[in-house]
Parts: C-alpha cells; sequence; structure tokens
C-alpha cells in the first residue's frame, strides 16, 4: 500500500470521517447548497455508522441542474469539435487516475466493499473515459445511394440533456459508464446518485471540471429517489434516462419518461445462471463460482448467484464450494479482507429474510446462513457467504433476486435440462457455462437467454463488451461501441440535386 492510502485510513480510523468531503450539489460548474437548505448522512457500512453528511435534493435543485445542462448544450461544449470532446475526456481519465487513491477509499468507506474492490472500480472508470475518448471523434453516419438525382446522408446529433440514476452498489464506475459515452456523443448529463453512496458522483464531477468540461455539461444532485430521482427523470427537459437500479423502480422511471416520450436505457435486476456441465475443469469452475456470487459481497447485478450443475458432478462440487466459502475473510473494507459489507442496513435485512424463511423451510444450507460482524470492532453490516443447495425451480430463492452473498444451487439431469433450468426465470441478465466441450458450450450459449453469456470465465470482458438485459433484466446496452447508440439521434438529409 501507498503513503497516500494508508494516510488516509489513518485519518478516518483516528476521526472517523475524512477531511475535504463534498457536501454540496455540483451545478453549473460549482458546489451549490441545497435550496431547501436540507441535508442527509451517509453510512459507512463497515461500521454501520455515518462519516459524513450531503445534501438532499428536491425538485428546486433538479429544476436548475437540468437548466444548466440544456443551456451548457449551446454553450462551448455544444460547439467542441469531437477532437475537442476527445481530449477533454482523455484528460478526465487521466484526473481520474492522479486521484485514484482517494476515490478508492472513499468508495469503500461509502459503500462498504473492499479496498481491492473499489480500486478496481477506479480502474475500471478511467478505462471507460480513456474508451470513450478514443470512439468520441469516430461517430459518423453514413451516405445513402438514392440514385444520381440524390445526396442523402446520416448525421448523428447528441440527444440532449441526459440523466443518470446510479444505484449504490458500483458508484463510481456506473456513473462512469453513463457519463463517458454521453459525453463522447456530445451531450449534457444531470446524475442522481443513490442516497446511501453519494461521494464519488461528486468527486467525479469535480474531476470533469478539472479536466476541462465547460460548467453545466455535468451536475450531480443527491439525495433520495422519491425527491431527485422522479424530479429528475419526470423532468420534460430530459431526453434520454440511463437508470441501473431495481425492477420496480425502473418500472416507474419507464413511466415518468414516457410522459415526454423520453428514451430509457434500464439495467435492471438478474438472477443470472453459473451452468456448470460434468467435464468442466472443477478446481476451476469451483474458484470461478465463488467469485461470480461473492464478490463485492453478491451485491452485483450480473452476479452468478444461481449454480444450475449436473448431478453427476454436484455433490463433490457443492463440498468443495462450501469449504471454500467458509475460508474467505470478512471486513472492514479497509482491512483488506476478501469480502466486504453489505452496503446498507435495509439490504442486510432483506438477506437475511430470504436466508431465514429458508431455514424455516429446511432447505439445506452449506454454508453461510449468518449475519456478521467486523471481528475487530464488532460493528458493520457482513453477511457470511452462503450457499443453499438443491432449490427446486419455482423457489422465491431461484425466481427472486436477493442481491446479496447468497448462492442457490440447482441439480439438473441432463444438457437439456440445464438449459431449462437456466432459462427458468422472468430475468435475462447473464449466464455461465463451463465445460470443456467447446461445442456444447457455444449451443448452450445460443440457446439462453441472456443479455451476456461467459464461458470458461465468469464475469470474461471489458469496457469494450455491451452490457444490458433480455426480459425484466430490462433494455439498451451499455459499454462498448453499443453503449454510444442511446446518446445520439439519427438525422437523415436528403437533396434533390
Ligand atoms: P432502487 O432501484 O430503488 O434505487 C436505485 C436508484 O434509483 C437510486 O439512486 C434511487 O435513489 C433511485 N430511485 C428510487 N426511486 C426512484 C424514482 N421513483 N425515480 C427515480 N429514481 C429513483 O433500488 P434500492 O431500493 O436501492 O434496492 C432495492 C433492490 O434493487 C436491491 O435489493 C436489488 O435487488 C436491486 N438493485 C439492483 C441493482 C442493479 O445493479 N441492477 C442496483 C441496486 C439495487
Ligand atoms: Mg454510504
Amino acid at each position: 500500500m501507498s503513503t497516500v492510502t494508508d494516510a488516509l485510513i489513518a485519518e478516518y480510523f483516528a476521526s472517523g470521517t475524512l477531511s475535504g468531503l463534498p457536501r454540496d450539489h455540483w451545478i453549473d460548474g460549482q458546489w451549490r447548497a441545497a435550496a431547501s437548505g436540507d441535508s442527509m448522512e451517509t453510512f459507512d457500512p463497515g461500521l454501520g455508522r455515518a462519516f459524513a453528511g450531503f445534501a438532499s435534493g428536491d425538485e428546486q435543485d433538479v429544476e436548475l441542474a437540468v437548466a444548466a445542462a440544456d443551456r451548457a448544450l449551446r454553450g462551448p461544449w455544444g460547439k467542441a469539435t469531437p477532437a475537442e470532446r476527445s481530449r477533454t475526456l482523455m484528460r478526465a481519465a487521466e484526473g481520474i487516475r492522479a486521484n485514484a487513491e482517494r476515490l478508492a477509499v472513499i468508495e469503500t468507506l461509502d459503500n462498504g466493499k473492499t479496498l481491492k474492490e473499489a480500486q478496481s472500480d477506479v480502474r475500471s472508470a478511467a478505462r471507460l473515459f480513456e474508451y470513450y475518448a478514443g470512439a468520441a471523434d469516430k461517430l459518423h453516419g453514413e451516405t445513402i445511394p438514392l440514385g444520381p438525382d440524390y445526396v442523402s446522408s446520416t448525421h448523428l446529433e447528441p440527444v440532449g440533456v441526459t440523466a443518470h440514476v446510479i444505484p449504490w452498489n458500483y458508484p463510481f464506475s456506473t456513473a462512469a459508464r453513463g457519463l463517458a459515452p454521453a459525453l463522447a456523443a456530445g451531450c449534457t448529463a444531470v446524475l442522481k446518485p443513490a442516497e446511501q453512496t453519494p461521494m464519488t458522483a461528486l468527486l467525479l464531477a469535480e474531476i470533469l471540471h478539472q479536466a476541462g468540461l465547460p460548467a453545466g455539461v455535468c451536475n450531480v444532485i443527491t439525495g433520495t429517489g422519491a425527491r431527485v430521482g422522479a424530479a429528475l427523470v419526470a423532468h420534460p427537459k430530459v431526453r434520454h434516462v440511463t437508470f441501473t437500479g431495481s425492477v420496480q423502480t425502473g418500472q416507474a422511471v419507464m413511466q415518468a419518461a414516457a410522459r415526454n416520450i423520453t428514451s430509457v436505457t434500464l439495467e435492471l435486476g438478474g438472477k443470472s445462471p453459473m451452468v456448470v456441465l460434468g467435464d468442466c475443469d472443477m478446481e476451476k469452475t469451483v474458484e470461478d463460482a465463488l467469485w461470480a456470487i461473492y464478490s463485492n459481497a453478491g451485491q452485483i447485478c450480473s452476479a452468478g448467484s444461481r449454480l444450475v450443475i449436473e448431478r453427476g458432478i454436484h455433490a463433490e462440487f457443492v463440498e468443495r464450494l462450501a469449504a471454500r466459502a467458509n475460508q474467505l475473510t470478512i471486513g472492514h473494507g479497509l482491512k483488506n479482507p476478501e469480502i466486504g459489507a453489505i452496503s446498507s442496513l435495509e439490504q442486510l435485512e432483506k438477506i437475511s429474510t430470504y436466508v431465514e424463511d429458508a431455514r424455516a423451510r429446511k432447505i439445506r444450507i452449506a454454508a453461510g446462513g449468518t449475519r456478521l460482524t467486523d471481528a475487530q470492532s464488532n460493528a458493520g453490516w457482513f453477511f457470511a457467504p452462503t450457499l443453499l443447495d438443491n432449490v427446486k425451480p419455482g423457489d422465491r430463492l431461484v425466481q427472486e433476486e436477493i442481491f446479496g452473498p447468497v448462492l442457490s444451487v440447482q441439480v439438473a439431469d441432463s444438457v437439456e435440462h440445464a438449459l431449462e433450468l437456466a432459462n427458468g426465470t422472468p430475468f435475462g441478465l447473464a449466464a455461465g457455462i463451463y465445460s470443456r466441450d467447446i461445442t456444447k458450450a457455444l449451443r448452450l450459449a445460443r440457446d439462453i437467454d441472456a443479455g451476456q453469456v461467459y464461458i470458461n470465465e465468469y464475469y470474461a470482458g471489458g469496457v469494450e463488451t455491451p452490457f444490458g438485459g433480455n426480459k425484466l433484466s430490462g433494455f439498451g446496452r451499455e459499454k462498448g461501441l453499443e453503449g454510444l447508440r442511446s446518446y445520439c439521434r439519427v438525422k437523415a438529409v436528403t437533396a434533390r440535386i
């Protein structure tokens, strides 16, 4: 570890907070207190204790931010060349890297994840800005041949003001995932981070400002979904909403956007299967299954939260996986454990309720199953890596998103049965396939209903690979060149000559 990180960690454990944290909204290139004067607290889930306050916004703040974003479309940003936009985004990537240590410590405090995970999130955010910086000056239309008497071409224009409603599980990298392509396309933005994790989106806005992004192009309003989120997504000047979160809130967002015929990208829940065939490499697959579900304490929309496994290897696999799950170290994210905290008390209670219900129904708990605290402080919101064996297809443990370190195991009698089980939920976000037989694996990849399929490595892919869901998991794709589509509108210009 470096001295910067060490000093921040020492400061936090000595004082219970960090100096210089943002407190206000970021509107039109400056910090601005909530119009109402209201504030809220954000918690460190690793200690279950508030460590900072922040502005609790309402529709007055949203109005100011959207107005600033709308004006900025006609200001220097609207007139910037694509190459200038590209250079700004590249400087933003450098700014993120220059501030990476502080960003990662703050993300760990706000969210509860391990410092290692937060550092990886910060790296991926920098990479998103770098990737879309490279795309900003390569967004061009086509010419359409209509015969000798016409000249026809398409032009990609920015859609306008975009709204980004961010969840608490990946606060910094999800903000970057929407913002970088929106800015590359020439849009302006208003971000609403989750009320559990407001800090790093504010810091990102400041970094973008230092990178030369003109005032008003990126604005951040903090506060609750009911007061800030709802006002933002219903605003008639917002032309695209990028939302990541629950199915229920996604439905409300889509309804609000529908009133203004505003387009939406919805990244919603998942119950993604990890399909393990009898001929897999068992040792490697056990390790992959472990991290598919327990990374980020299971709070990942695309987590491999169902293990669909062929009967022949089921017993041995579950035994090995349970042994590994029991070995994992758990604790405050800044103390370098393998598993961090659950991001909110509410989420911890939701996870507990599912597991207690499983226990009451005599479902076999092969590992975990209990709430925990950080061993040193005896505080914080933690849940033991949990393995629920032999769960039936219609069970709520198979059908509903738990969003925690809880894996439901389903036993399959054949590859066809595995496919049926894999597709047997209302979600369609991701799927993993494990087999040494690549033909079998590719056939399953063809037939599985999911926005992304990982073969022999869960979460394989990167900034370059499109990400999004089918069915209740949502629609629209983020990341990759696909991720630019939502932020561009096509104009066809046709001349008779
Ligand atoms: P949520 O979907 O309500 O919150 C996500 C974001 O939406 C937050 O910024 C929130 O303030 C905002 N929001 C809430 N109501 C809104 C509204 N009416 N209009 C506009 N924005 C609004 O999710 P919540 O309550 O934090 O978590 C509940 C469950 O959602 C979790 O247990 C998990 O299953 C799922 N979830 C899924 C995520 C994913 O990555 N797909 C991320 C977070 C939660
Ligand atoms: Mg927090």
